[in-house]
């Protein structure tokens, strides 16, 4: 049987149960890794994806909840996306860990508000930690992938 899931613009069947949380079939059975698994609680943002454009923390996502809906993980954006050329531009990752996370919840963010203010952006990214401490890097990075004044 499997579920099927709409991830990065390809159709997969994933065989697993319908409660599967969305990280595990992206990481065990699709191999897209990139996604992290940091509390499992839906605390930390590190498995933020997109669904349907909105940004999703895949931990706490049922499978069987995404079936029509299309999923972009942080391969799906390419390595080309304006955010992801600036976030190399202005080094934020340190581990990393976090990092895949913090652009898929930026680049939902400028997906709805083009050009946010920085307070947009520190309430936009509030929800997700970076142990490594980032967040000025980050804020940098969003405003320049924007094209906005930092
Ligand atoms: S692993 Fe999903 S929010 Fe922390
Ligand atoms: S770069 Fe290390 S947790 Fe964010």
């Amino acid at each position: 049987m499997g579920v099927t899931l709409h991830v990065n613009g390809k159709e997969s069947v994933v065989d697993a149960a319908p409660d599967t949380p969305l990280l595990w079939a992206l990481r065990d059975h699709m191999g897209l890794t990139g996604t992290k698994f940091g509390c499992g609680m839906a605390q930390c943002g590190a498995c933020t994806v997109q669904v349907d454009g909105v940004a999703t923390r895949s931990c706490v996502t049922p499978i069987d909840s995404v079936v029509g809906s299309k999923i972009t993980t942080i391969e799906g954006l390419g390595g080309t996306h304006p955010l992801q050329v600036a976030w190399e531009k202005h080094n934020v990752p340190q581990c990393g860990y976090c990092q895949s996370g913090q652009i898929m919840n930026a680049a939902a963010l400028l997906a709805e508000t083009p050009k946010p203010s920085v307070a947009e952006i520190k309430s936009a990214m509030s929800g997700n930690i970076c142990r490594c401490g980032t967040y000025n890097r980050i804020i940098a990075a969003i405003q320049d992938a924007a094209g906005v004044k930092s």
